[in-house]
C-alpha cells in the first residue's frame, strides 16, 4: 500500500535516534515519507534529526531537520511554525519523545522528577498547544501520542516517574480529541510494549540485568508472548495507521502494540 498520507505535512518530535539503529520516531518519519507525507524531524539533537532527514532524502522524499527541545516553550513555537511555514500546512502532529530514568519515589532525585515530567509530559502540552491552531487553520488533522503500557501496567521496572507521565498522556490526548472532534482534529495514542530500539539500551540494562544490554534483551524477550521484543516498526506502522485517514473515525483511543503481554498482565 503507498500513498496512506499523500501531500500531508507531518511534524514527528524525537525523530532521530539516541542510538544506533531505529527508533520508533525515525521509523515513523521515514515511514510518513514513504507513504507520501512532507516530514518535519524535530530533535534535541540536530545530528539525530538530520540523519532521519538524510535517510528521507535518499529515498526521494521531502523532509527538514529542525533542532527543539520539546520542554522549553519559545523553542517549541519557533520549531512548529518553521516546519509549517516550510511545507506551508501541518496534518499530521507526531509527539514521539520520551526518556526514562528508572527508580521509585525514594531512589529518584527531584531534579530527575522534573526533567522526565517536563519532558514526557508538559512536552505535550507545549507542542500540542503549538500545532492546534495550525492543524485547525489547515481544516483539521491528526495528533498520536505515544504513551506506553508501562502507563497502564507495571512492566516489573521501577520507573515511578516514567510510568506517570506515560500514563497521563491517555487522558491529555482524550481531552484534546474531545474538546475537537467537530472541528476535525482526530487525537490518539499508540502503547507500545517491550520494543527493541535504542532506547532500551541507554539506561534500562542496569534495571533488567546489572548492565549486560544481551541479556537484558534476551530477558525482554522472554516476557513477551511471542518470545521476542518488537521493534520501532512495528510502532510506526501502528502509528501510520492512527495518522491515516484510514482511522478517520478513531479518536480519543489507544492502541496498544505490545505481541500480547498487556493481556498476560491483566
Ligand atoms: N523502546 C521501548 O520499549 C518503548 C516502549 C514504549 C514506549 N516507548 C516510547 O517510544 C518513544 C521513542 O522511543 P525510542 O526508543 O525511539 O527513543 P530514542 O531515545 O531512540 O529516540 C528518541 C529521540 O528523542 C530525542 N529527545 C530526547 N529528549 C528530547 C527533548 N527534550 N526534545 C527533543 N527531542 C528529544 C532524542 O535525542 C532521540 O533522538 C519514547 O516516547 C518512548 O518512551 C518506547
Amino acid at each position: 500500500m503507498t500513498g496512506r498520507v499523500e501531500g500531508k505535512v507531518a511534524l514527528v518530535t524525537g525523530a532521530g535516534s539516541i542510538g544506533p539503529g531505529w527508533g520508533n520516531g525515525k521509523a515513523s518519519s521515514v515511514l510518513f515519507a514513504r507513504e507520501g507525507a512532507k516530514v518535519a524531524c524535530l530533535d534535541i539533537n540536530l545530528g539525530a534529526a538530520d540523519e532521519t532527514r538524510a535517510l528521507i532524502e535518499s529515498e526521494g522524499g521531502e523532509a527538514i531537520a529542525l533542532q527543539c527541545d520539546v520542554a522549553d516553550r519559545a523553542q517549541v513555537e519557533a520549531a512548529v511554525a518553521s516546519a509549517s511555514e516550510r511545507f506551508g500546512a501541518l496534518d499530521i502532529l507526531h509527539h514521539n519523545v520520551g526518556i526514562a530514568v528508572v527508580g521509585g519515589p525514594v531512589e529518584l532525585e527531584e531534579d530527575e522528577w522534573d526533567r522526565v515530567t517536563d519532558i514526557n509530559l508538559k512536552s505535550a502540552y507545549l507542542v500540542t498547544r503549538a500545532a492546534l491552531p495550525v492543524l485547525e487553520q489547515g481544516g483539521g488533522g491528526a495528533i498520536v501520542f505515544t504513551s506506553s503500557i508501562a502507563g497502564i501496567r507495571h512492566t516489573g521496572v521501577d520507573y515511578i516517574s516514567y510510568s506517570t507521565t506515560k500514563g497521563a498522556l491517555i487522558p491529555f490526548s482524550r481531552s484534546v480529541a474531545l474538546q475537537y472532534a467537530r472541528r476535525g482534529i482526530r487525537s490518539n495514542c499508540v502503547l507500545p510494549g517491550l520494543m527493541d530500539t535504542p532506547m532500551i539500551y541507554a539506561g534500562l540494562q542496569d534495571a533488567y540485568a546489572d548492565g549486560d544490554k544481551a541479556e537484558m534483551a534476551r530477558l525482554r524477550g522472554e516476557q513477551c508472548p511471542m518470545g521476542r521484543m518488537g521493534d520501532a516498526w512495528d510502532v510506526a506502522r501502528a502509528v501510520l495507521f492512527l495518522a491515516s485517514d484510514d482511522a478517520r473515525y478513531v479518536t480519543a483511543t489507544e492502541l496498544v502494540v505490545d505481541g500480547g503481554i498487556t493481556a498476560k498482565f491483566t
